[in-house]
Formats: structure tokens, C-alpha cells, sequence
């Protein structure tokens, strides 16, 4: 469970990127965040994590407060995938990337391997084990960090723009995982079919603040608000709604489960 309660954060040149953030998110719940450019996505993502520290509120991550004193907690508990994955590939290889975690808590060279070859199975990069991350496309480098994420088995998955630079195979592949999960996760991501097709739940950011909070259908495909937050309407809904047939939302609906149900 997390909470976040008033949380308002200014940057040291005095910029205020988040002010008075209130939610919860439940055990099991998947929410996209979305918002413009500068909106405070990944600002948001950063105080939930302990890079930077709420300047008013708190945050809470299972009943653990997010503070100085609590990050050794709060890093095992919280996994994240940062914007630029330059920030999580630093080892030789990818597979020692992915390996770093897990011996970092300590644990056995055979539960490591274990870690690692799941890890690349579920990404399906098994041919990148041992390429070294700089001479990997913007792509691949991203997959590589969701799968250094992913074996540290984390509680809560914090995702910032995963599927940036990713193929529609390589989305796919990272939609199907993010399904499978079992854990809660927030996703900022401006590709709003991404958001559409994996959360129960979307938070609308507007200069810092929430606007909105609900079921993403009703507030994506929602065009006034939409407007209003500086966004599009996603893609797949737009293509829909000016189809020839001039289907509407109800195909859209029916169109949206089939793709859940793949
Ligand atoms: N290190 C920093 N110092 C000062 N201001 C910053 C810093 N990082 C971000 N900001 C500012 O804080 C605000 C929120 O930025 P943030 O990176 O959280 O936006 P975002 O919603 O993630 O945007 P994007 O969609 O471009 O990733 C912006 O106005 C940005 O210019
Ligand atoms: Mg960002």
C-alpha cells in the first residue's frame, strides 16, 4: 500500500514541481501517471523512491516512511525503471547488470543465475546476456533495465516512460509482463494506449498538481479534459472514433478487450 499525503516538492533553484499530492495506491493496483512535459512525472517518481525528499508531506511504502534513514528499506521494497536506462546499466554485461541486485542482497550464486535467466526470458533478450550496454540500441538498453528490475523481485515497480524508444513487439512484450505482475506499479508514459491497455487507474498530473484521478477510459478518451491537461487523445481511440464506419466508443470498448484478452 502507498500513500502519498500533501506531498509538495521544490527543486534547490526553487522550482516547484509537485504541489499538495494526495493518493493511495492499493496492493495489486496498476496506474498509469501521465501529464505533459514538465508536468512532475518523473519528480513524482523520484520522492517514491528516495532520490529526492518531500519538501512538505509524506509518503509512505507499506507502512515504511520515505526518509534518509529508511532507504535501505525503501530500495529493496521499491524497484525503478528510470527515463534514461544510461542510469541503470553501468556493469560490463547485461547479465551482470541484472546479477548486480540480487548478489547485492546477499543472495546464493545459484538464486542469482536463477534471477538472471528469468529476468532475460521474460524480456526476451536472452541474446543479450553478455553484450556490453553500450553497444546496445536505445531499445534494447531499455529492456535490459526493465529486466534489472524485474529480477530484484521489488513490492512496488515504479516505470518512467518504459516503452520509450521500444518496438511495437518489444511493447508488446513489456505490456504482457506488466500484466503478469502480481505487484503493485505506477507507469508515467505519454503513449496513452500503453496506459489504456495495462492500468486500472490513471492520475492526471497538470503543472504539479493532479487533475484528475479515475478509470483511464473515462479520462483519456475524454477530450475536453484532455485538452485541459495539454494531452491527445490516444491514438487507438482517435483512429476508432474517426473510423468510416463511425463505430464509436462501444467498438472501441469491445476493440480494447479483445487486445487485454490476447
Ligand atoms: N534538477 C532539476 N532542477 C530544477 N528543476 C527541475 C529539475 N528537474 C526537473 N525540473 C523541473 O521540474 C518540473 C517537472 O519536471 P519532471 O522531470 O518531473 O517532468 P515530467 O513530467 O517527468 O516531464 P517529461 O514528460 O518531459 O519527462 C519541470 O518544470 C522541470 O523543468
Ligand atoms: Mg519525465
Amino acid at each position: 500500500m502507498i500513500k502519498v499525503k500533501d506531498v509538495t516538492f521544490s527543486y534547490p533553484n526553487g522550482k516547484e514541481a509537485l504541489h499538495r499530492i494526495n493518493f493511495e495506491i492499493k496492493d495489486g493496483e496498476a496506474v498509469g501517471l501521465v501529464g505533459c512535459n514538465g508536468a512532475g512525472k518523473s519528480t513524482l517518481l523520484s520522492l517514491l523512491c528516495g532520490i529526492n525528499f518531500a519538501g512538505e508531506g509524506s509518503i509512505e511504502i507499506n507502512g515504511v516512511t520515505v526518509k534518509k534513514d529508511t532507504l535501505k528499506q525503501i530500495r529493496r521494497d521499491v524497484g525503478m525503471v528510470f527515463q534514461n536506462p544510461d542510469e541503470q546499466l553501468f556493469m560490463p554485461n547485461i547479465g551482470e547488470d541484472i546479477a548486480f541486485g540480487p548478489r547485492n542482497y546477499g543472495l546464493s550464486e545459484e538464486e542469482v543465475e536463477k534471477r538472471v535467466h528469468n529476468a532475460l526470458q521474460k524480456l526476451e533478450i536472452g541474446d543479450l546476456r553478455d553484450r556490453p550496454p553500450y553497444r546496445l540500441s536505445g531499445g534494447e538498453k531499455r529492456s535490459a533495465a526493465i529486466a534489472t528490475v524485474i529480477a530484484m523481485e521489488p513490492s512496488f515497480i515504479l516505470f518512467d516512460e518504459p516503452t520509450a524508444f521500444l518496438d511495437p513487439k518489444a511493447t508488446n512484450t513489456f505490456q504482457r509482463i506488466a500484466l503478469e505482475l502480481r505487484i503493485p506499479f505506477l507507469i508515467a508514459s505519454h503513449d496513452l494506449d500503453v496506459i489504456l491497455n495495462i492500468c486500472d487507474r490513471v492520475i492526471i498530473l497538470k503543472n504539479g498538481e493532479i487533475m484528475a484521478d479515475g478509470e483511464p477510459y473515462d479520462l483519456l478518451c475524454d477530450e475536453n479534459l484532455m485538452y485541459r491537461a495539454g494531452l491527445e487523445l490516444p491514438a487507438s481511440f482517435s483512429r476508432c472514433k474517426h473510423c468510416p464506419n463511425n463505430c464509436g466508443e462501444d467498438l472501441f470498448k469491445k476493440f480494447k478487450v479483445r487486445r487485454l484478452g490476447e
